[in-house]
């Protein structure tokens, strides 16, 4: 089977040249000047379109035991609603819970995903239980293909990991090349807040912002960067949002030390005025860290032009508001933290695109070609490129579309994005040399999405 996707605009990490696309099977075969190629079994006119690598969310949260509930996207309804919007990679993470091991936690979430993608995944893994056992597994989880893992310093009772653990983790991580993906949030100080706000009487959604405040963010990421200085292991600040962390991130960096991070769309768009709406509205925006003050934003897209900030990814982790976000009316720290996104990543960051924010390889870059590198899946996704997997995505800059949760396909009752006016739709998303969106719609099917066995980290210095 040859696609031939003709006439567009191929974008890369460098910027943007006219140029056809000829797919054969799941790969790329060639890229050329425009009209090179003869015919095809089927032909995609790009005509002033973009053709740009499959966006790669290196953060998503499927089927998530959390705060009481599950997320509300199972890995098919999740990796659908990434489909639609331009994503055909997601990485998810497996969650150890305290007092089991590795090798099971990586058995369950094969199960709960393996059959049902409708676009490829990976996991991470979610290390809440470092002892001697779980730290030799490690390197099983390397050799699975799950190279990355999640560790919390936030969270107390739950995820969370002492400062010793965490170095004991980062030691090995050090010796098996892994890279460790940081929660820094002090959430010891933080709880010691919670609990004033609440015996205050102060139940609403705005408290959860509140008593996160931005400086113990800051705190946790420079703690965090010393205990990977001193033990030499990579490390990733996941989900950052305030300019405290990425002072520390800046600085850590320019210091040539092994230090990257993430920030999310709605850290760029959103802030604590919409954790303030009025009659528990405010409980849609309830995520860790939460959603900051506006003049953050600022500092982050610079953190995204300096590359202080490599990688955007959702964190999407969709909880309903009717039945789910519902357990913490009255008191904001039983509210399920976690924002829906998948969907939305790449529209949102062209945004930024449009708005001068960002340039075109920018975009390109921080929603496919880092991630893929970051996290070990570089060339076979994140470039378009001879060899590379054929996930395409068709996108036209002008057209314009208005995100709702009418219309959008995550499996919430909600969006936060609600009325957000965008400029530029996902036309036809292919993954692996398959069609999945087109103008017809939606024509991938669930199990199509492979496991994706990741390397190392592909930046180190
Ligand atoms: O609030 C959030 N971010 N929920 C998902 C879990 C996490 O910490 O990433
Ligand atoms: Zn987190
Ligand atoms: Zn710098
Ligand atoms: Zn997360």
């Amino acid at each position: 089977m040859r696609t031939l996707i003709q006439g567009g605009t191929v974008l890369s990490t460098t910027g943007a040249s006219r140029a056809d696309v000829l797919v054969e099977g799941e790969t790329i075969a060639a890229v050329a000047a425009p009209g090179l190629f003869g015919t095809a079994d089927e032909v995609i006119d790009a005509t002033g379109k973009y053709v740009l690598p499959g966006g790669i969310d290196a953060h998503t949260h499927m089927e998530m035991p959390f705060g009481g509930t599950f997320s509300n996207d199972t890995f098919e309804t999740g990796t659908v609603a990434a489909a639609w919007g331009g994503t055909t990679t997601i990485i998810d993470f497996a969650v150890q819970p305290k007092g089991s091991t590795l090798q099971p936690t990586l058995d369950k979430w094969h199960e709960k995903a393996d059959g049902n993608c409708a676009v490829d995944y990976g996991f991470h893994m979610i290390l809440s239980d470092v002892n001697d056992t779980t730290l030799k597994e490690m390197q099983a989880c390397i050799d699975a293909g799950v190279s990355s893992f999640k560790m919390f310093m936030a969270y107390p009772g739950v995820f969370y990991s002492t400062d010793g653990e965490i170095l004991r983790a980062m030691q090995q991580a050090r010796q098996t090349g892994a890279t460790i993906m940081m929660h820094a949030e002090n959430g010891i100080a933080i709880d010691q807040l919670v609990a004033q706000a609440l015996a205050a009487g102060k139940g609403d959604p705005v408290q959860h912002g509140l008593t996160r405040p931005p400086e113990l963010e800051g705190e946790a990421t420079s703690r965090a960067i010393r205990l990977a200085q001193v033990t030499g292991a990579p490390l990733y600040i996941v989900h950052l949002s305030a300019s405290q962390a990425l002072a520390a991130v800046a600085q850590a960096r320019d210091s040539g030390q092994n230090v990257f991070a993430e920030t999310c769309p709605q850290y760029l768009y959103l802030s604590i005025e919409d954790l303030a709406k009025p009659g528990f509205e405010g409980a849609k925006y309830v995520a860790s860290p939460p959603l900051r003050e506006k003049w953050h934003q600022g500092d982050l897209w610079r953190g995204l032009r300096t590359n202080d900030l490599s990688v955007v990814s959702t964190d999407h982790c969709p909880f309903c508001f009717k039945d789910q976000k519902e357990l913490g009316r009255g008191d904001f720290s039983k509210i399920p933290n976690g924002m829906p996104g998948v969907e939305h990543r790449m529209d949102l960051l062209h945004q930024g695109v449009v708005a001068g924010e960002i340039s075109l390889g920018r975009w390109v870059e921080a929603c496919a070609t880092t991630p893929a590198r970051m996290f070990g899946l570089y060339p076979r996704k994140g470039v378009i490129a001879p060899g590379s997997d054929a996930d395409i995505v068709v996108y036209d800059p002008a057209a314009k579309q208005t995100l709702s949760a009418r219309t959008h396909h995550m499996n919430v009752d909600y969006s936060a994005y609600e009325g957000f006016e965008i400029t530029g739709k996902v036309e036809t998303v292919l993954s692996r040399g398959r069609v999945v969106v087109s103008p017809s719609g939606f024509s991938g099917s669930a199990g199509h999405g492979k496991f994706l066995s990741r390397d190392l980290c592909q930046y180190l210095n």
